[in-house]
């Protein structure tokens, strides 16, 4: 008889992909998934600890997720993912009632853990691996629309950006086998998906090596390009220390590998960027974002940016804004920085941005954003756009949605329309958000 499994996933794409991970393990080892926690045998929480309130979200989550165990004392429940590995055992100090915690690395050892957790014992294993990839494991698709899939290509990360707890909660960047990912983007294809997303840390240093020689991140992207037209490539995310013209060069080959580059900048200000430990200035992204421009012009970038770092003055603030505006990204995530214990910001800068400062500031860039954001979308009126068409709207069934090469979302009137398939969609109107359109002539 099978035991159910909930799984609540928390953070980015790359941990939406271990819990797909996560699934497959645990349905060979006599599992079944629901999508309800209250009849669950085996709760497991996927956590994030990128800021402290990611962090706070889940121990939030957690304490809402024990009351399952009064009506069913034989329920285990699970943290895996990066809080489970930088907090170990001293979680179990926080949220007694947790039977198991899983890094990153371990969920091969789950079924094992579970049985542990199943016997009553406090279950744990948070070793980080130096070559662990899960390259032969077949992931179970969670997505809802069976068009478009994650898959990781790496794992880990040895930036050591200042603020960041990636590297000690990911360990050491590793590739994997390029075979195994070209397999899974061609059984993708087979099963009627048409969009892959590459994911890792920073997918262009990816770089495998064996007998036969080395391959680097254009190449792989190159060979899945290939394996059909009509399958769209997307890769996130991009460090642009390492964003080289290579890159823009395979993607103007190939059409298929979508129009938008996720550049995250964090900062405009070259004397932050040094103290964040970047290893790029404004000038070195400038330049970059430049290459894209003239090779890539239709080419959409979004960013990422961390506002009230160690010691950001209003100048430093002042050139974050006037790099988003010469940039004019399409979308962006932006934080305020948030310290985290064991970054190398934490041991030697001083947290010293006052909080309400950095709400102001983060304010004033949303704002900002917010302009560009309509200002690029207002740019596509009258465009047509190939859409790759994933389902219904959300507000209406009359309604389909899907995205454009840039990875912009348009919404447009149909009727049985199949998810999976391209269709010419005019862009009519638009928000700072969306673009809406008409099915074209
Ligand atoms: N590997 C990716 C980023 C992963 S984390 C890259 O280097 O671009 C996603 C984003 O979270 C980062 O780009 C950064 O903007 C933000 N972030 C990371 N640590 C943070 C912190 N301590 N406080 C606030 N934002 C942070
Ligand atoms: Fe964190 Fe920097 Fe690595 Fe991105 S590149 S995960 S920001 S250390
Ligand atoms: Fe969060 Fe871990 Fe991703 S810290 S952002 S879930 S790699």
């Amino acid at each position: 008889m099978s035991k159910k499994l909930y799984i609540e996933t928390y953070g980015c794409q790359m941990n939406i992909s271990d819990s797909e991970i996560v699934h497959s393990i645990l349905v060979d080892h006599r599992f079944e998934v629901t999508s309800n926690p209250e009849n669950a045998d085996l709760i497991f929480v996927n956590t994030c600890s990128i800021r402290e309130n990611a962090e706070k979200r889940v121990m939030r989550r957690l304490n809402e997720l024990k009351r399952f165990k009064k009506s069913n004392p034989r329920l285990v429940i699970g943290v895996l993912g990066c809080m489970a590995e930088r907090m170990k055992e001293s979680l179990l100090a926080e949220a007694v009632f947790v039977d198991l915690i899983a890094g990153p690395d371990s969920y091969r050892d789950l079924p094992k853990l579970v049985d542990l957790a199943e016997g009553g014992q406090k279950a744990i294993n948070v070793i980080l691996s130096a070559d662990e990839t899960y390259a032969d494991i077949n992931p179970v698709r969670l997505d809802k629309n069976k068009v478009s899939a994650f898959i990781s290509i790496m794992r880990g990360c040895e930036n050591y950006c200042a603020y960041c707890v990636v590297p000690s909660v990911r360990g050491v960047e590793r590739s994997r086998n390029p075979e195994t990912i070209l397999q899974e983007c061609r059984i993708l294809f087979d099963q009627g998906y048409r969009e892959v997303t590459l994911l890792g840390q920073n997918v262009n240093s990816y770089d495998w090596e064996d007998e036969s020689g080395s391959l680097g991140f254009p190449q792989l992207l190159e060979k899945i390009a290939l394996i059909n037209k009509d399958l769209r490539v997307r890769f996130a995310t991009s460090h642009p220390k390492d964003l080289s013209d290579e890159l823009i060069a395979t993607m103007v080959r190939n059409e298929n590998i979508c129009r938008s580059i996720h550049l995250p900048v964090q900062s405009g200000s070259s004397r932050i960027l040094k103290l964040m430990n970047r290893k790029y200035d404004r000038e070195w992204y400038i330049d970059r974002v430049n290459a894209i421009k003239k090779n890539l012009p239709d080419c959409g970038v979004t960013t990422d940016i961390i506002t009230g770092f160690c010691s950001e003055t209003e100048k430093d603030h002042q050139e974050t804004l006037s790099l988003m505006q010469w940039v004019e990204y399409d979308y962006a995530y932006m934080f305020k920085y948030s310290e985290r214990p064991g970054t190398i910001a934490a041991k030697k800068l001083a947290d010293d941005v006052p909080d309400e400062v950095k709400s102001r500031r983060l304010e004033e860039i949303i704002n900002l954003q917010q302009e560009l954001s309509l200002k690029s979308n207002q740019k596509d009126i009258g465009k047509t756009f190939s859409v790759l068409v994933e389902g219904t709207s959300k507000r209406s069934d009359k309604k389909f949605m899907g995205r454009n090469s840039r990875n912009k979302v348009i919404v447009f009137a149909g009727s049985n329309i199949k998810p999976g398939t391209y269709k010419n969609v005019t862009v009519t109107d638009c928000t700072a958000a969306t673009l809406i359109g008409k099915l074209a002539e």
